[in-house]
């Protein structure tokens, strides 16, 4: 009984340092706000895991907008603090270490998530801590790079289509900006819950967005995307400016609900869904295991597939930016740790 005691005791006090223990790892630093060319490769002392956070030796991270929105400082500023920072919220990798009263995993369990979000989870590293409800195991399925796309854009996605609109069998679901990060999964979400999906893509990629299982795909350079969808029960706007909001209500049934995740819901698109008897919300991504387990399910189901774009080693992250910012991509961009 003593000797359990004591046991649990140290494992709340910090580890002890042995020698030749490495403290260093290495992670892409934001030395201040600007380009791409503020990145850097340093090292940085690795992080322990306080009680109830594992440690996570990062295999892969992956890369969201609001990555390059954080770094060019126009997004949540005062919560994401004054740099040197660093950025990245997908992770995907191995236990390496359990902190006091962890019970979900132990040290070898490869795990996904989106930690910490929306505050700083510092995923472009080679390690990371974090509470270990932010994690789910990974699906068999998929290795550590297409596991590290998944979390931020898969959560947005399910949290919009299944938590927020509870979409189900035969809505009609249109999603703008389809065949990227976040959409190529939403199509997919929504077709698995029966719904039928509109997506808005440039016209190269309807072939992508047929795979995905899209019913109908619209190039919006080539019609105005409103004159070809109408009777919409739910609309995610990811492309959210106030001229796509204003004519994404008008493809609305009444009632219908469009979720505008990019920049939010304007006083102009409020009032005019309120003329319209229709509903516009603003949502921010959260983390949630269930959520995860929920995607790690629909892969494992072979209802849910990854598309990475490209992968950049940790080093060139900069350059993973440039093409993320390009704004063009079909799927995910990803580091490789
Ligand atoms: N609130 C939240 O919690 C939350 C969470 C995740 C993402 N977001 C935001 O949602 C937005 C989308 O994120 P993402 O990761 O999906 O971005 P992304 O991967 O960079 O999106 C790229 C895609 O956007 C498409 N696109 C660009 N302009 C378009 C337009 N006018 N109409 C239709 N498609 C267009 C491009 O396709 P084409 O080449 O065919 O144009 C490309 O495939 C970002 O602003 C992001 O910050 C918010």
């Amino acid at each position: 009984m003593l000797a359990r005691h004591r046991h649990r005791n140290e494992r709340l006090r910090p580890r002890r340092r042995l020698a030749g223990d490495t403290d260093l790892v290495k992670a892409i630093v934001m030395r201040e706000h600007g380009g791409p060319d503020v990145l850097e490769l340093q090292e940085t002392p690795r992080p322990e895991p306080a009680p109830t956070e594992v440690l996570v030796r990062v295999a892969a991270a992956g890369i969201n907008p609001v990555d390059w929105k954080v770094r060019e400082e126009s997004w949540l500023p005062d919560l994401m603090g004054e740099p040197p920072l660093i950025l990245g919220w997908d992770v995907a990798g191995t236990v390496e270490a359990v902190g006091y009263g962890v019970t979900r995993f132990a040290p070898g369990d490869r795990v996904f998530g989106m930690p910490w979000f929306p505050r700083l989870a510092r995923a472009y590293a080679e390690y990371v801590t974090a509470p270990s409800r932010h994690f789910a195991r990974t699906p068999d399925a998929l290795d550590d790079e297409h596991a590290a796309a998944l979390p931020l854009a898969g959560l947005t996605a399910w949290q919009a289509l299944a938590g927020t609109a509870g979409v189900g069998e035969g809505d009609r679901v249109l999603v703008h900006a389809a065949a990227g990060g976040v959409g190529h999964l939403a199509v997919q979400i929504a077709k698995a819950r029966g719904a039928y999906v509109i997506g808005t893509a440039r016209a190269e990629k309807h072939d992508f967005l047929r795979t995905l299982g899209v019913d109908e795909a619209i190039d919006y350079t080539a019609q105005p995307f409103e004159q070809a969808a109408s009777e919409v029960d739910v609309v995610l706007d990811l492309v959210g400016d106030d001229d796509y909001g204003l004519r994404s209500l008008r493809t609305l049934r009444e009632d219908g609900l469009l979720i505008a995740p990019p920049e939010g819901v304007s006083d102009a698109v409020a009032a005019a869904a309120d003329r319209q008897s229709k509903r516009a919300i603003h949502l921010l991504v959260e983390p949630d295991a269930v959520g995860l387990e929920s995607l790690a399910a629909l892969v494992d189901q072979g209802r849910l597939r990854v598309e990475i774009e490209e992968r950049f080693p940790l080093a060139e992250a900069a350059q993973a930016h440039e093409r993320l910012q390009h704004g063009r991509a079909r799927g995910k961009i990803v580091l490789t740790v």
